[in-house]
Parts: structure tokens; C-alpha cells; sequence
């Protein structure tokens, strides 16, 4: 069965992953709401009645572990981040029409009737299991909570997921050599009574489903392997206070003391957050059980995918078991790297959607990169040089020099839009645009829509060229006038394609060419009406970004970074030290202590002192030495180091070091070497001092 093309007779709900509500958002998040933001809009503007919603992830270990290094509730905790999350995405004109959470009334009572219905169905179960626990801290250890080995990779994995290995869900008691995440204690595995979810029931469906579903490739095809290699069932509960309860019967008897894994709750928030919109408006305007339950709808995930198993296995499951409509589509998108690595929060390498408000950069332009840079399923690098180029080349240099060489024509001569009709080259070309666009939504890719309004943008900058009106005015007026209309016409036409993505801009440029209310109103049938008669000239939509802005952001990002690699490597070196113990007792690869003592004296004639790097630069032509300045308090030394290519040198000045002051002179390619850093191992792990020890401070 294949489903209709967009626009449907059905109502539309596009739902965004849920964030954990435990952390800032920065703009590797922001891909898959700016993108749910940006394809809810473009359904739109098809026609297609929908709802845009989301929410916040309240419980779960994501969170209550947070909250516990904070001190504080995980409730607390929880909303605190919600109302950020509520504050940030308006910010980004991430425009839901529900943004819930899922610790709120509606989305605890709905889960509730859903789990007791999968009860009620036999479709949960009761089983004895092992779960991690800590004995002395007397604590049962669920999901992140705990870490260990991943019994299918055997790489370090951290609760319910093998993050930095196979990337698989893993069921509580799989994780091997556990040890407590909060009190660093190994774990012991205790028994304990679960409910179990049957997903394994439902196999045939979901290969059945995996035909129908539509969205992105690694959507539809990834699960088929899971299935193929056979369904387990899920554990849905946990040993924990913070969630939603177990349900006990309907007179809300035998109390349990588990609550439902996150992964219950969560998704179905997704109908809780349509179900608080419909409260809002009214079922008149938009009825929540017509797409979930109750008639047919266009139900619509855009997620990361890192989260596709849940999305396709084990929601489709729940959603069937409680005899709910199933998605029509699943869009799971790449992650954002910065400069080709990955985004690190600990090392504060990201570009935080704070950081970019702060900077006044408009957010279409951020909108623009996140949505239209490569597939939607492919990884996203983003740097300032990258995101500089798109800016300027195709916002600043096609849409924006287009609309407003247009524009600026028309106003100057015309007071606004010619007295013409659109050309039959024209109309055909903004057919042919509105055809791709309705193509893109309907192959659910953003890039090739936004590409549809670049590339009419284009279009229109090489028939303006062509025509030349400013040699016409004179000559031939009337057909200046008619490839001056054609332009607004054009221009018009762009405002309302690109506005699922620029959306503000488009909105901009929709007012000044005279038209009233919303572009975001227009539908595809509104290209090809005609434009009001009047406008005056218009501002640039778009400034160029200079290369001396880049040098500056990239500056302000290596600083944070410097700032927090510092900082991590400071907690690294104290976790280095007590692993370094453990190995003590079994590791072969140590050089054994000297044979030969010497005297205290001996000791004494050694002059070693605190000294605090001023700077650090590679020697040319040597592979591994660096040129360092220390400041050894009485006086600056030049020290040559075998640092060069184990340090960031950039990183360095600032940071304290033990230097052997009395050595002899050496000089090193061509480099006097006043002094030894002292460093340990292979890694020439640099030494330093804990206290606040000043420059020239003897070591003793
Ligand atoms: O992985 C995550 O960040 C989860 N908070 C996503 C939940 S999406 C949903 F299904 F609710
Ligand atoms: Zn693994």
C-alpha cells in the first residue's frame, strides 16, 4: 500500500524527538527541530492541515542523573531546562503549536491508559531479572546509572545504550562489569521481578509496516536487520522514584513501586502535546484523536538517528498494541559535526544556540546551513568558513541580490509592481519550481525544497541579466514593465517557497513586496497570483559576512574550547592517577625503579621550580619540539620541549609546569634550551601543580 501524496484530506502531525530536559541546546540539537519547524511549515503550504508538536523528556536516568550532580530534584531539575527549551526555540522561530512535557498531567494519565490497555491486551508480562546494584551504597543501579562493558562489542558502554560502540539498546543485566555511575562502586547484579513488553509479538507487523513507512532510507531499512535478527522483548520498568508509576488497576490497586522506562512515557507525549492543542483550539479546528486514534492522519517523526530503533520498533508496537493509527513517516537525520569531529558538550567544542543569539546572527541563516547542507540523513559538518560561504554565496548573492536588485527597480520606477501580466517563460518557470517543491515535501527532503527557491532566485538574477530593463525604460517601456513584473512575480514566488525555511525573512521580503498578513498563510497557489501594485524600496534582506567576523567567532570557539579541554584534562590527570594505580598491581609495561640510590644531597643540588607557561610554538623543522617561554618567577626562560605533537600548543600558555631550572644549556635545532619541563611518559604528560603554588615556588 502506498499512501496519497501531500496534501492529504488527513490532518498532519509532524512531532520532533523529545530533548532531555538536562542540558543547553546547541545547534547539533537544534537540526531536528529547526528541520521539524521547517517541514510542519512546507506541509502547510501544500495545503495539508497539520499540527507541529513536541515536548520536553522529564524523566529517565538522562535526567535524574543530572539533577543528582546538581543536588538538586530531578523535578527541579526537569523544568528548569523545560522552560529554557520553551525560551530557546521561539528564538529559532521553531514555531510549535504544543510544546509539552512529559511529567505533565496529560501525558502521565495517557500513559497510563495506554500501559493498562497493553496489560489488559496480554501483551505485558511479569519476568525475574538481574539488575545492577550497588551494595554499599544501597542503590539500585538503572540504566545510566550504570557502565560497563557492551556484552555484543565489548566496548564501554554507558546504561541502555552502547553509545560510544555497536550503538544497540541494551535490557537491564546485559551490561558487563557494571559499576555505579554516581559513587564509581563496582556493581553486583541482584534479582528482581520486571514487566516485560511483547515486541517480539509483533514481528510480521512491523515488516508489514517497514513497507508502508516513508521518510528517510535509514529509516525504513536499518530496523528490517533488527527484525531479521530477531525481536526481544522490552523491559518497561525501572527501580526508580522519578517517572511515571507503574499503573495498578483501574481502582488504581496494587501499587507498583517501579516506574515505566522513559521510553514509555516519551513517545507518547508525541500525542499528549497534539492532545493539549486540541484543548487549546478546539476539536473544530483541530481534533487530536482523528490522525492518533479515531480516523485516518499523516502521522510524521522527524528525529536524530541515533533513535530510529524506538521509532520504528518499539513505538509502531505500542501504538498497534493500544490500537492507535501507526506513522506514515520517519525522517531521521545525520548528526552536526564541528570542523569534521564530532560536538563535544564536555569539551565545550559546539556552537550553542545561546552563543549564536548573542552574536546577532539572524536565525534563517542557521535555519538555511542546519536544513539544506547534504541529505537529511547525512552528517552536517558545520564550521563559521562553510557556514560564510553558503551565506554569502547563495543568500546574500542569489535570493537576497535578486529580491532586492528586483524590487528596488520596480519601487524606483514604478512605485511597485508594473501594470503587466506574467510572461508565459515566467509562469512556466515558477511551475516548474512549485512542481519541485511539492516533489521535495513529498520525497520528505528539505534540501532539495530550499534548492527549488535558491535556484528560482537564480533563475530570476539570469532574466533580469538577460533583459537588461534599465536599457528598456527608455526605448521600449512596455517591456520594461513586463520583465519587471515577471521579477516581482518571481520574487514572490520565492517569498513563498523559502518561507518554510527562511522564516522570517521570507516574511520580510512578503511585506515588502505589499502584501498583508503572514506568508506563512500563502499556499503554493499564491506564486502565481498577482502581487499588489505597490511597494516602496526595500532594505537588503541579507549581510554579507566578512572574513574578519569568521576569524572572530573562530577565535571566541578555540578560547572556550582551550578554556574547557584545560579544565578536563586538570579532572583527566586526577582519574589518570587512580586508573594508573589500579594497573600498578598487573601492568607489565613499567620500567622498574633504578637500582642505584642516591643521597638526599644529590637530590638537593637538583633546582626544580614552578614555572607557568607564557607561550608555545612548534620549532620549524623539527617534528616534535615545541619553543617554550616559562616564566620561572625570577626571570623568563626559553625552555625547548618534545611536546610539539602531543599538546595543543595554542592551549597552553597559562598552564603551570615543574621545571628543572639548574640544567645545563643545550641547544636544540638551532634553539638554546634554558631548563627542563618535566613531563610523564610516552605521552609527555605534562607535570603541574594543584595548589595555588606561584611561578618560581621550590619543589621539594
Ligand atoms: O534520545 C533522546 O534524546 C530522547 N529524549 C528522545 C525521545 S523521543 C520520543 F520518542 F519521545
Ligand atoms: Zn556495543
Amino acid at each position: 500500500m502506498s499512501h496519497d501524496d501531500f496534501p492529504t484530506e488527513n490532518p498532519a502531525v509532524v512531532t520532533c524527538g523529545l530533548p532531555y530536559a538536562n542540558g543547553d541546546l546547541h545547534i547539533g540539537h537544534l537540526r531536528t527541530y529547526v528541520s521539524g519547524d521547517a517541514y510542519a511549515r512546507a506541509l502547510e503550504t501544500l495545503g495539508q492541515d497539520t499540527a507541529f508538536v513536541s515536548g520536553s523528556d522529564m524523566h529517565g536516568t538522562p535526567v535524574a542523573v543530572n539533577a543528582t550532580k546538581a543536588g538538586v530534584s530531578p523535578e527541579e531539575f526537569a523544568l528548569d531546562h523545560h522552560e529554557k527549551y520553551e525560551e530557546t526555540f521561539p528564538k529559532f522561530d521553531v514555531d510549535f503549536d504544543n510544546y509539552g512535557h512529559t511529567h505533565d498531567e496529560t501525558n502521565t494519565e495517557l500513559t497510563t491508559d495506554i500501559v493498562r490497555t497493553l496489560d489488559e491486551k496480554g501483551y505485558v508480562y511479569e519476568k525475574e531479572i538481574q539488575v545492577a546494584y550497588d551494595p554499599e551504597d544501597d542503590q539500585w543501579l538503572p540504566d545510566r546509572y550504570v557502565e560497563g562493558t557492551c556484552p555484543y562489542c565489548g566496548e564501554k558502554a554507558r546504561g541502555d545504550e552502547c553509545d560510544e560502540g555497536c550503538g544497540r539498546h541494551l535490557e537491564p543485566g546485559e551490561i558487563e562489569e557494571p559499576v555505579s555511575t554516581i559513587s564509581g562502586n563496582p556493581a553486583e547484579y541482584r534479582e528482581r521481578t520486571h514487566k516485560f513488553f511483547r515486541v517480539s509479538e509483533f514481528a510480521d507487523y512491523l515488516t508489514d509496516f517497514l513497507d508502508r513507512l516513508e521518510g528517510t532510507s535509514n529509516a525504513k531499512n536499518q530496523p528490517r536487520e533488527w527484525i531479521e535478527s530477531g525481536l526481544q522483548d522490552w523491559c518497561i520498568t525501572r527501580d526508580m522514584d522519578w517517572g511515571i508509576d507503574y499503573p495498578g488497576d483501574e481502582e488504581g490497586e496494587t501499587p507498583s513501586d517501579l516506574v515505566l522506562y522513559v521510553w514509555v512515557d516519551a513517545p507518547i507525549e508525541y500525542i499528549s502535546s497534539t492532545k493539549q492543542y486540541s484543548e487549546r483550539v478546539g476539536p473544530d479546528v483541530f481534533d487530536w484523536a482523528e490522525p492518533w486514534r479515531d480516523g485516518e492522519g499523516e502521522l510524521i517523526h522527524v528525529i536524530g538517528r541515533d533513535i530510529i530503533q524506538h521509532h520504528t520498533i518499539f513505538w509502531p508496537s505500542m501504538l498497534r498494541g493500544a490500537g492507535y493509527n501507526e506513522p506514515r513517516a520517519v525522517m531521521a537525520s545525520g548528526f552536526v559535526n564541528l570542523d569534521g569531529d564530532a560536538f563535544s558538550t564536555s569539551r565545550n567544542r559546539a556552537v550553542w544556540a545561546d552563543d549564536y543569539l548573542d552574536e546577532d546572527l539572524a536565525p534563517d541563516l542557521v535555519r538555511y546551513y542546519l536544513t539544506t547542507t547534504g541529505g537529511f540523513q547525512h552528517d552536517v559538518d558545520f564550521s563559521w568558513e562553510k557556514f560564510q560561504d553558503r551565506v554569502n554565496g547563495e543568500l546574500v548573492g542569489t535570493l537576497g541580490n535578486f529580491v532586492y536588485r528586483s524590487l528596488l527597480f520596480a519601487a524606483r520606477n514604478y512605485d511597485g509592481a508594473p501594470d503587466a501580466e506574467t510572461s508565459a517563460e515566467v509562469e512556466s518557470r515558477i511551475e516548474a519550481a512549485v512542481d519541485d517543491f511539492a516533489a521535495a515535501i513529498n520525497d520528505y527532503s528539505l534540501k532539495e525544497a530550499g534548492d527549488a527557491a535558491v535556484a528560482l532566485a537564480g533563475f530570476g538574477n539570469e532574466y533580469i541579466q538577460r533583459n537588461e530593463p534599465w536599457h528598456l525604460t527608455d526605448d521600449d517601456p512596455d517591456r520594461a514593465e513586463q520583465v519587471i513584473y515577471d521579477c516581482v512575480q518571481i520574487a514572490k514566488a520565492v517569498a513563498v517557497l523559502s518561507a518554510p525555511i527562511l522564516s522570517e525573512k521570507a516574511q520580510t521580503l512578503w511585506e515588502q513586496l505589499g502584501e498583508d498578513g503572514s506568508v506563512h498563510d500563502a499556499t503554493l497557489d499564491a506564486c502565481l497570483e498577482s502581487p499588489p501594485g505597490e511597494f516602496g524600496e526595500p532594505d537588503e534582506l541579507f549581510e554579507k559576512i566578512e572574513d574578519d567576523r569568521v576569524a572572530e567567532l573562530n577565535e571566541k570557539l578555540e578560547e572556550r574550547v582551550a578554556a574547557a579541554t584545560e579544565a578536563t584534562e586538570d579532572d583527566a590527570d586526577e582519574s589518570d592517577e587512580s586508573e594508573e594505580n589500579e594497573s600498578m598491581t598487573d601492568d607489565t609495561d613499567i620500567e622498574p625503579i633504578a637500582d642505584e640510590r642516591i643521597s638526599f644531597e644529590e637530590f638537593q643540588d637538583l633546582d626544580v621550580r614552578v614555572g607557568r607557561i607564557e607561550s608555545a610554538e612548534g620549532i620549524e623543522g623539527a617534528d616534535d619540539l615545541a619553543r617554550l617561554e616559562v616564566d620561572i618567577g625570577v626571570e623568563t626562560r626559553q625552555i625547548v620541549a618534545g611536546i610539539k605533537q602531543l599538546h595543543d600548543l595554542d592551549a597552553l600558555p597559562g598552564t603551570k609546569v615543574v621545571v628543572v631550572a639548574n640544567l645545563e644549556k643545550a641547544e636544540l635545532f638551532g634553539v638554546e634550551s634554558n631548563g627542563m619541563v618535566l613531563a610523564a611518559g610516552e605521552d609527555a604528560d605534562l607535570l603541574t601543580t594543584h595548589g595555588d603554588s606561584e611561578p618560581g615556588t621550590k619543589v621539594r
